[in-house]
């Protein structure tokens, strides 16, 4: 079964023209999917859809099964406490949380106990054992969102949402970023990202181009320099 349905998926903002305009898409387990496309095209709509935090005016998301979109608060609160992840642009750290705090904060919410060892562990996985107990405005940009990883890994989610989670790094922190990121679907967790950058889109299996709340090219195994290229025809077009 797919992870994450999307159907005839439509939004619009009060009386704007519409930003999705009958959006489909399967996303398969433990896989990675970027969405890419010009500035204004949907992406962040559209994630924010799938993942609930905005309601669509038309169409469905499933997740598992399950109608997202008709989903009350409580359920999708419970689907955030226990399966879904996110990382956004900006790292949403608590800046008065200690990191190894910052990854065990799930569990907290969720009443269940998480060992030292596994936030620590999760920590180290992505390279900051050393930092546990630093607060994160004392980190780069690269390690708080390395802390918002671990933090995934740490609680198992079963999706990770991602809106561009490199856009504010330089791109060695950024590569570092996307060395993790990339090696969750192996541990099971499904990764739905939106990204501008060709060398992070292709670090996903599958590369889903929006232009105009529309999808116009759903793809499999491009290089950076073919995401680029499509990229600059898309741009030409707006
Ligand atoms: N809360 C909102 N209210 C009104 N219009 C909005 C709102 N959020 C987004 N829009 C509009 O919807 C369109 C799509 O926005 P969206 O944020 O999904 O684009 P995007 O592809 O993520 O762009 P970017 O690459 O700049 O992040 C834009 O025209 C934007 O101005
Ligand atoms: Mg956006």
């Amino acid at each position: 079964m797919n992870v994450l349905g999307v159907y005839g998926l439509h939004h619009q903002f009060g009386k704007q023209p519409e930003v999705l305009r009958g959006i489909s898409l399967d996303i398969e387990p433990a896989t990675m999917t970027a969405i890419m496309g010009p500035s204004g095209s949907g992406k962040t709509t559209l994630l924010n859809c799938m993942s609930g935090l905005l309601k669509p005016t038309g169409g469905q998301v499933l997740y598992r099964g399950q109608n997202v979109s008709g989903m009350s608060g409580t359920s999708l609160d419970q689907l955030r406490r226990t399966a879904w992840g996110f990382i956004f642009q900006s790292y949403n750290l608590i800046d008065a949380l200690t990191a190894i705090e910052n990854v065990r904060l799930p569990a907290v919410f969720d009443g269940t106990r998480m060992s030292d060892q596994t936030a620590v562990q999760a920590l180290s996985s992505v390279g900051l054992a050393e930092l546990a107990t630093h607060y994160p405005d004392r980190m780069s940009g690269g390690q708080q969102q390395r802390v918002a990883i671990a933090r995934a890994i740490a609680t198992h989610r079963d999706v990770l949402f991602a809106d561009e989670p490199t856009g504010a790094l330089d791109s060695e922190s950024g590569r570092e970023v996307m060395d993790h990121l990339a090696g969750l679907p192996d541990a099971g967790t499904t990764v739905v990202m939106v990204t501008h950058d060709p060398m992070v889109a292709a670090r996903a299996q599958r590369v889903v181009f929006l232009y105009d709340g529309r999808i116009v090219a759903d793809t499999a195994g491009l290089t950076s320099h073919q995401i680029s290229d499509r990229l600059v025809d898309l741009e030409a077009q707006a």
